[in-house]
């Protein structure tokens, strides 16, 4: 259990570590070149009109940057982001507070903004319309409805659960855009400039090894990159090349496609105890001990992308190609 909750954490936000290290411009932002491409198109066209930029929705797993994408476009806008998420916004109220403090061309940022509650999504939809707000004042007989307006402002949301969202709200964003998975290549140049930024010794194989295991996320790279300087400094000398880099994810169990423990107890109880499959999430939920929406966010994406996991209506299956890399043929 102890194993599975260090692995996990490798997954996990850390605010304070991962500021830094946020690239801060598109130029920057590496790695999703089609979505960077449009979003420069847009930004550059909204600020020779002098208009706040559209809205835009970023969806896809954690890690792969939907907060930094937001932050860029404050920065390229010129303007400040204000930053909430959908479970934190209970109130009308809350959201009224939140719009009527924006500045032109600021922009919101919500994120999960799947979950946020149905009643509030409708005040949003005329103050991403035509930036007002129609607010209900008072209660029963004397209850009445003023017409606020707002400053012109950017509504940034981000999901890692697409499907969640209602149509309303998703025909209301200008962009909207998926981020994949990144490509080895790309995720070793985001640790050697993580690297750089944290002032760690890593040489070209060092990087490439580490990028290999990070399942093709940024905030895996760099947490994993956190690790191995870590084992670096007690056992190599304070230098990652290849080697030490391999020897310090292994102690992890991190193997050389990155999948970790959780991965694998998830593929073994399909294979051994459900021939393959399939089983449904909750059953596999309660078998491994996490919960089924960690999995079916962070856990099931990657092993899908990899062509390991399939997700059918009767529940998920193993294939062909995790009985191989698992040697269960
Ligand atoms: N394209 C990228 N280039 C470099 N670093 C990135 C990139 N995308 C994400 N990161 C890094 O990964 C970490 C997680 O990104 P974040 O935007 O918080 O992901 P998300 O909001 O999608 O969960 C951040 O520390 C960020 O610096
Ligand atoms: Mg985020």
């Amino acid at each position: 259990m102890a194993e599975t909750f260090i692995e996990s954490s490798f997954c996990e936000e850390d605010t304070q570590f991962e500021e830094p290290l946020r690239p801060r411009s598109l130029a920057d932002f590496k790695g999703q070149d089609s979505v960077s491409e449009r979003l420069a198109v847009m930004i550059e066209a909204a600020k020779q009109r002098n208009e706040p930029l559209g809205h835009c929705l970023f969806s896809g797993p954690p890690g792969l940057g939907k907060t930094t994408l937001a932050n860029i476009l404050a920065k390229e806008m010129g303007t400040s982001v204000i930053v909430t998420s959908g479970p934190v916004i209970d109130k009308a109220g809350d959201l009224a507070g939140l719009l009527t403090n924006l500045q032109d061309g600021d922009i919101l940022f919500i994120d999960e903004i799947h979950q946020l509650n149905r009643v509030i999504e409708e005040y949003l939809y005329p103050a991403m319309e035509d930036f007002s707000l129609d607010l209900l004042i008072d209660s029963g007989p004397n209850a009445r409805s003023v017409k606020v307006n707002l400053n012109r402002f950017t509504l940034a949301g981000a999901t890692t659960r697409m499907g969640q969202l209602t149509g309303p709200l998703r025909s209301r964003f200008a962009f909207s855009c998926r981020l994949e998975y990144y490509a080895p290549k790309i995720l070793a140049n985001i640790v050697k400039r993580t690297a750089k930024i944290l002032n760690i010794d890593i040489d070209q194989e060092g990087a490439d090894e580490i990028a290999k295991r990070s399942r093709g996320t940024p905030r895996i790279a760099n947490n994993l990159l956190r690790w191995v300087r870590d084992f670096a400094q007690i056992k190599a000398d304070n230098r990652i090349d290849s080697g030490v880099a391999c020897r310090a994810l292994q102690m992890l169990s991190i193997d050389e496609l990155g999948l970790d423990e959780l991965d694998k107890k998830i593929l073994k109880i399909i294979i051994d105890h459900y021939q393959g499959g399939p089983v449904g999430i909750n059953t596999i939920s309660v078998a491994v001990g996490e919960e089924p929406s960690t999995i079916e966010d962070v856990v099931e994406p990657y092993l899908i992308g990899i062509g390991f996991l399939k997700r059918t209506p009767r529940g998920r299956m193993a294939t062909q190609l995790a009985y191989r890399h698992l040697g269960k043929f």
